[in-house]
């Protein structure tokens, strides 16, 4: 079985700043992986490459098989990727159903003259797809902000709305960036039991990046850690936690001899 994800020596620079350096991991389908590392590893910036706002130096990015280094980020949505913002950026000044809306154009068949024409089969598929859409925030606690402008709503409630944009694209894989920075301990909860569920009843692979360990413990199978843009090890959440390498990329060499 083809990976979901595949990474080859994936390679970065900026000027001669090396900020990837042949990072190579596979993430089967199915999958919930954490990416895990210090501020600055480069975790944002990998998952900039695979969802084609930054190009690689070098190396390879396939999705199920497909190369994609090179392809547009519109068009991977297309493929089936979709993620969330370490940054939520949404549109301010839309509603926060107009923003989740967004997230449904990939599954719009035809293109913008066929949507203009307004043809019964693209209503049908509209309505469809905005009954979907004020499900997934009704499940997300948001249903009563549905038809307010996005501004009107915490930093925090943004990352719901991404979450919920993202997975109305019905995602194949879907990458998430510190999905728990800034929630309540309430709130992390609520997040790690709506990607359990979104995992057992789709067929989606997930990463998340997350400097809450609590989160990556409790919803990963595997974990990649990354240290100035290296990768430093593979393996389960609980033995990346116990690994002296992870420890003291976290904690710097100088704390580490400190405490021994
Ligand atoms: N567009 C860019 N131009 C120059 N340097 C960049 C660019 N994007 C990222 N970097 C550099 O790449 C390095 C990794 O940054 P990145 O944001 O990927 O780290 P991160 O692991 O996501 O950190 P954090 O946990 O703080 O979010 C940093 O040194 C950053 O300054
Ligand atoms: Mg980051």
């Amino acid at each position: 079985m083809a990976a979901a994800l595949s990474l080859h020596d994936v390679t970065l620079h900026f000027g001669g700043v090396k900020v990837l350096q042949d990072v190579t991991f596979d993430v089967t389908p199915g999958v919930i992986l954490g990416l895990v590392g210090p501020n600055g590893a480069g975790k944002t910036s990998l998952f900039n490459c695979i969802s084609g706002h930054y190009r690689p130096s070098a190396g390879s990015i396939t999705i199920d098989g497909t190369e994609v280094v090179g392809t547009a980020p519109a068009r991977l949505a297309r493929l089936g990727l979709a993620r969330t913002f370490q940054h939520p950026a949404l549109q301010l000044d839309a509603t926060v159903l107009e923003n989740v809306l967004l997230g449904g154009h990939t599954r719009l068949r035809g293109g913008p003259v066929s949507w203009s024409l307004r043809l019964p089969g693209t209503v049908r598929a509209e309505r469809e797809i905005r009954q979907e859409a004020l499900g997934l925030l009704d499940r997300a606690q948001l249903g009563w902000a549905a038809n307010l402008p996005a501004d009107e709503l915490s930093h925090g409630l943004h990352k719901g709305v991404e979450l919920c944009r993202a997975l109305l694209s019905k995602p194949a894989v879907l990458l998430l960036d510190e999905p728990a920075a800034g929630l309540s301990h309430g709130e992390v909860e609520q997040l790690i039991d709506a990607v359990r569920r979104v995992r057992a009843e789709e067929d989606i692979t997930v990463v998340v990046v997350e400097h809450h360990m609590g989160l990556i413990s409790a919803l990963t199978d595997r974990v990649v850690v990354l240290d100035h843009g290296r990768l430093l090890m593979e393996g389960t959440a609980a033995e990346a936690q116990s690994d002296p390498r992870v420890v003291e990329a976290y904690l710097g060499k100088d704390a580490t001899d400190d405490a021994a």
